[in-house]
């Protein structure tokens, strides 16, 4: 069966802020990306763009409380310069998702304004409104992702109501008919518009218990979580991955299916067997319930390993894998593994494993943490929880060339450029054959070119070799081997045969290979036909 778009594809999220700046306000927008659309489809030649929400927002979660779900910021353009986009992108075969926030708005949404405005109010049961408890204090004991508790008390009509990120992201109600049409005619409006699909965010928490029970203390919190965290001291057991929300799913993914080919991924985060019920008993909840787990291993060959053979085991027959290793709420690949050697090997496994990869922006670069002086903390997550804490460290500025700014924008950009920008930029990176851009450049282009390689089978090859992890990908007579080396130390692996080294993440080694002595330099990972 020919392989849909987003199974054999390779998805590169955009955080839209920090890509392109071409109005000179230091924010990065619609029109920068359109003037980049040739560096994503010819340069890296990925197949589709998801970008984080650019809806009109107060942004005091930098765009995750949505004001209006049918529009565009100003900051970022609007509509014109959206479809400007989207035939931009879809001219070059690129596809267009974006970003749907359906768990919560933004308190300045009018749904919300209404919602407030008194306890009679027909929108007032969009949202989660409950009185307090005798002594005054909030209805339940849930904290904020962001700190503090879920709830915010409104003086006006003497109640809360519920928010798991900041204040100013209430939570919306999908238990309320008229609520959930609302926000289904808003994906149609993106569909009508000719979008290829959405990256829906939290999906999980948009039904809660009914009874908004207490969360169980978690005995394994840490003991130095900062006061206000009041999230990480108990199991999210009530406030997310109810059973009754998949009927909700369904009906979200029948709405996409009055359309052609498009795909929904979901953003969630619990445990595999709640996670793998994201794909529906038949295929008809989310075509990609987004697999985080690479994100939270150690740099180790046995972990990696482990967690992909966890999840090739746990997918029922229908279910399409998928994997991401950054996002824009992590940190980045080189930062996290250690160096810019385990970020090319990270690249390598990410990109050859079976199942769809998303790719952040900058990762191609190698790009690592921005250093963000205390002053400069945008996050509200670093606000509240401490500069340790803080997401700003992925959304520093993409560098294109070594001019003031990084060729991001003409004055100082809404995060500061990381210091490096001066070699790690698109323009110094481009014509060295051996940079990890050039790397990744040919990694999407061999994942392109090879069916084993995008939607071959995996298996695992055993390897007494210490701290290396190394698998196969097949398609018919074709086989691919991959040889990971995650240690320090050079490694041989004994395999048996020859092959022919397509790739090597040091992208200066090709030609004939002896397997059974197949040796391997520190943090080096190889491509070989078989
Ligand atoms: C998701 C987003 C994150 C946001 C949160 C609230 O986790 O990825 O950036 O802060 O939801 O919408």
């Amino acid at each position: 069966m020919k392989p849909l778009w987003w199974q054999n594809g390779v998805v590169y999220q955009i955080y839209p802020r920090s890509f392109k700046d071409t109005t000179g306000n230091g924010i990065g927008d619609l029109a920068g990306v359109i003037e980049k659309m040739d560096y994503l489809s010819d340069t890296l030649g990925i197949d589709a763009i998801w970008f984080s929400p650019i809806n009109p927002s107060p942004m005091k979660d930098f765009g995750y409380d949505v004001a209006d779900y049918c529009d565009v910021d100003p900051m970022f353009g609007d509509l014109a310069t959206f479809d400007r986009l989207l035939a931009e992108a879809h001219k070059r075969g690129l596809k267009v998702l974006i970003d749907w926030v359906p768990n919560h708005s933004s308190d300045e949404h009018p749904w919300f304004l209404e919602s407030r405005s008194s306890r009679d109010n027909p929108k007032r049961d969009w949202y989660i409104w409950r009185d307090p408890k005798p002594d005054g204090t909030p209805p339940n004991n849930w904290g904020s992702f962001f700190g503090g508790p879920a709830w915010t008390f409104d003086e006006k009509t003497g109640q809360y109501y519920m928010h798991q990120f900041v204040p100013g992201q209430p939570e919306l109600n999908w238990r309320n008919p008229e609520l959930k049409k609302a926000m289904l005619d808003g994906l149609r409006f993106w569909l009508d518009r000719g979008i290829d699909g959405f990256r829906m965010d939290v999906i999980g928490l948009i039904i809660k218990d009914e009874d908004l029970r207490d969360n169980p203390p978690n005995p394994d919190a840490p003991a130095n979580l900062p006061a206000n965290d009041l999230f990480s001291r108990l199991h999210q057991v009530y406030n997310m991955d109810q059973d009754d929300v998949h009927p909700v799913m369904r009906e979200i993914r029948q709405v996409l299916d009055e359309y052609n080919e498009r795909v929904a991924i979901g953003e969630l985060w619990g445990p595999m067997d709640r996670w793998v019920k994201y794909y529906g008993t038949t295929g008809d909840e989310l075509h990609l319930p987004f697999n985080f787990r690479l994100m939270h291993q150690p740099w180790s060959a046995s972990a990696m390993r482990a967690s992909v053979e966890e999840m090739e085991g746990a997918l029922p027959p229908f279910a399409w894998p998928n994997y991401v290793l950054g996002n824009h709420d992590g940190t980045r690949l080189a930062t996290r593994f250690g160096g810019q050697s385990q970020a090319r090997v990270a690249a390598m496994m990410l990109l050859t494993l079976r199942g769809t990869p998303t790719v952040y922006y900058g990762e191609e670069l190698g790009m690592e943490n921005g250093v963000i002086p205390p002053e400069k903390i945008q996050d509200p997550q670093g606000i509240n929880l401490g500069a340790e804490r803080t997401r700003d460290v992925c959304r520093t500025p993409m560098q294109w060339d070594a001019t003031e700014h990084a060729g991001f924008s003409n004055v100082e950009p809404w995060l500061p450029v990381s210091a490096d920008y001066r070699t790690r930029n698109v323009a110094a990176m481009l014509n060295d054959p051996t940079s990890i851009l050039t790397l990744y450049r040919r990694l999407f282009a061999l994942r392109k070119a090879t069916p084993a390689l995008n939607v071959g089978s995996y298996a695992t090859v055993p390897t007494p070799a210490a701290d290396c992890f190394v698998y196969e990908r097949t398609d018919g007579p074709d086989r691919y081997l991959i040889a990971l080396n995650f240690s320090g130390e050079a490694q041989t692996l004994s395999l048996f045969g020859n092959g022919t080294c397509l790739l090597s993440t040091q992208v200066d080694r090709t030609g004939e290979v002896d397997l059974q002595a197949l040796s391997l330099r520190p943090h080096e990972g190889v491509i070989v036909k078989l």
